[in-house]
């Protein structure tokens, strides 16, 4: 009898799931970018919804298959066998729906790849799961149910796979270890104290080097170096300026060129700064002072300097102030903690995302575009304006944002990077982001900017890299710019984005 049934009309060859299963494969070779059709559009979006039925299905055909895959019963063969033709029926119809919401063109990059491609694994893996079951239901050999069941199990590992991704493309990659992550940075954050104990204060680092930051940087930084001068690193210092005298010879100040321009009597003219800028104090040229004397070492600890007597009763009145200017760094600083969340949420209503930025420890953040994207305009980054110190990282890509909108950014006080790839400038705008003290990265792939704005960047203080991949700047003005700022790398390359 059995064998009759097998041989008989009802043989199942499996040409009907290889049919099904190629066409399947055959999908993601589908070029994308079809023409805009409203009812495809329509389909597509269907996804999300219609994803979670084989989802739903195939853990209660799993559950089934476990409780009673060994009842032979008609009603328990006949529910099961509901079960897996409607977990690939939904799981086809997702797939499909899927590949339409894909060609859709809002999305991109190797997350919806893998995502595709596990959906349709998926999909192929349930096609032969149902033809093994079917040959075990007419054959009653236990190779076949167990065939059937390990591909069930491997479908349901896919499936949780692919649902993670797609859980990753509508809410962001780190969506569900998102609460926790930040509760983490923010106790990380709490637990760094800003103040140091005066004794381990690093005398070049701490104390010297942000004094050259406010009296001399303007004019000694890497690309505005005058008399060759940058004064914004201890290698940039030992590497002294067009006079070529020793910058600094250890334990001999009044040998030492960075010394004796600051303790001239200031009306001389070698005075530094120039006349007419706000000098350095007189315990900030004391403490050159010693430090060249002790030998200029950049490990140097004020402690260490203190055990000089002179020294010590200079600083004793100098650190209260310079614990004033600490601790009011220490309040933005909480102030930046405490209304992150708020800033956060706003920024969702504004079709932005804002994340801490984890290379800092200053509580900055950075703001970058939603995916898939919402629109963003000049105007919205105008309504961040009150925010404009909390932010060092900022991704614009593919905004609509003009030149106009530079002049918000150039308001980001603490900007270190900007990407701007695929929006809308020309470049004129540059000039508003010049004063920008602390900008290092900046890329401009894929807009229309032109060698006449691209110059602008050359007066930039602090740039260490600049990405102009297509753009209608010049290859040989790249050059130019390259070697014209002597810090930074500037290329044609396309360069991150996010
Ligand atoms: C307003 C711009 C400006 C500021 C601010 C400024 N400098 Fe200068 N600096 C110059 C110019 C211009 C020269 C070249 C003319 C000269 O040597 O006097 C120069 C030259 C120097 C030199 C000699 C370089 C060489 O070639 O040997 C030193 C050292 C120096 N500056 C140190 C400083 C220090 C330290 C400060 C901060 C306390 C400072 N400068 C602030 C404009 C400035």
């Amino acid at each position: 009898m059995k064998h009759s049934v097998v041989a008989g009309p009802k043989r199942r060859t499996g040409f009907g799931s290889m049919v099904v299963s190629a066409l399947l494969l055959m999908l993601p070779f589908i070029p994308m970018g079809m023409d805009y059709s409203p009812i495809l559009d329509f389909l597509g979006r269907l996804h999300p919804i219609i994803v979670h039925f084989p989802i739903v299905l195939i853990l209660c055909t799993m559950a089934f298959e476990w409780l009673f895959g060994s009842f032979k019963g008609p009603i328990g063969v006949s529910i099961l066998g509901m079960l897996y033709h409607w977990s690939l029926y939904s799981a086809i119809a997702a797939v499909i729906a899927g590949y339409f919401l894909y060609s859709s063109g809002d999305y991109g990059g190797d997350l919806i790849k893998y995502h595709f491609w596990s959906g349709v694994t998926f999909a192929v893996l349930l096609v032969w799961c149902l033809h093994t079951r079917k040959r075990y239901t007419l054959t009653h050999r236990w190779r076949w149910r167990q065939l059937s069941r390990t591909l069930l199990f491997l479908a349901g590992i896919i499936v949780a796979f692919a649902g993670h991704q797609g859980g990753a493309l509508t809410h962001g990659p780190e969506f569900v270890m998102e609460p926790l992550q930040k509760a983490l940075h923010q106790k990380n954050l709490k637990e760094k104290t800003v103040l140091k104990s005066p004794n381990s204060l690093l005398v070049f680092n701490d104390l010297l080097l942000p004094s050259f930051d406010r009296t001399c940087m303007k004019c000694h930084n890497s690309s505005n170096a005058k008399s060759d001068l940058d004064l914004s690193t201890m290698d940039a210092i030992h590497a002294g300026g067009k006079s070529l005298k020793p910058m600094i010879v250890e334990g001999k100040p009044e040998e030492s060129e960075l010394y004796v321009r600051v303790s001239l009597p200031p009306k001389h003219d070698d005075f530094m700064p120039p006349e007419g800028k706000p000098p350095l104090q007189p315990a900030e040229v004391q403490l050159l002072y010693y430090w060249i004397k002790a030998g200029a070492g950049a490990e140097d600890t004020l402690g260490l300097l203190m055990q000089n007597d002179t020294l010590k009763g200079i600083m004793d009145s100098y650190l209260p102030q310079l614990a004033e200017q600490q601790l009011s760094k220490q309040a933005e600083r909480l102030e930046r903690m405490k209304t992150g969340p708020r800033l956060a949420r706003m920024a969702l209503d504004l079709g932005l995302e804002v994340r801490p930025d984890e290379d800092t420890d200053s509580a900055y953040y950075s703001l970058s575009m939603q995916f898939p994207p919402k629109v963003v305009t000049d105007e919205t980054l105008a309504k961040l304006l009150p925010y404009k110190d909390y932010f060092s990282k900022v991704s614009l890509v593919g905004a609509d944002i003009s030149d106009e909108g530079l002049y918000y950014i150039g308001q980001m006080s603490n900007l270190q990077s900007l990407i701007l790839t695929k929006s809308c400038i020309k470049g004129d705008g540059l000039q508003y982001l010049k004063d920008l003290p602390k900008l290092q990265m900046l890329n401009l792939s894929h807009t229309d900017l032109n060698d006449k704005n691209f110059l602008f960047l050359s007066q930039f203080p602090a740039l260490k890299r600049v990405f102009v991949f297509n753009t209608e700047v010049t290859p040989e003005m790249v050059k130019v710019l390259d070697e014209h700022l002597r810090n930074a790398k500037v290329t044609l390359e396309e360069g991150d984005y996010y």
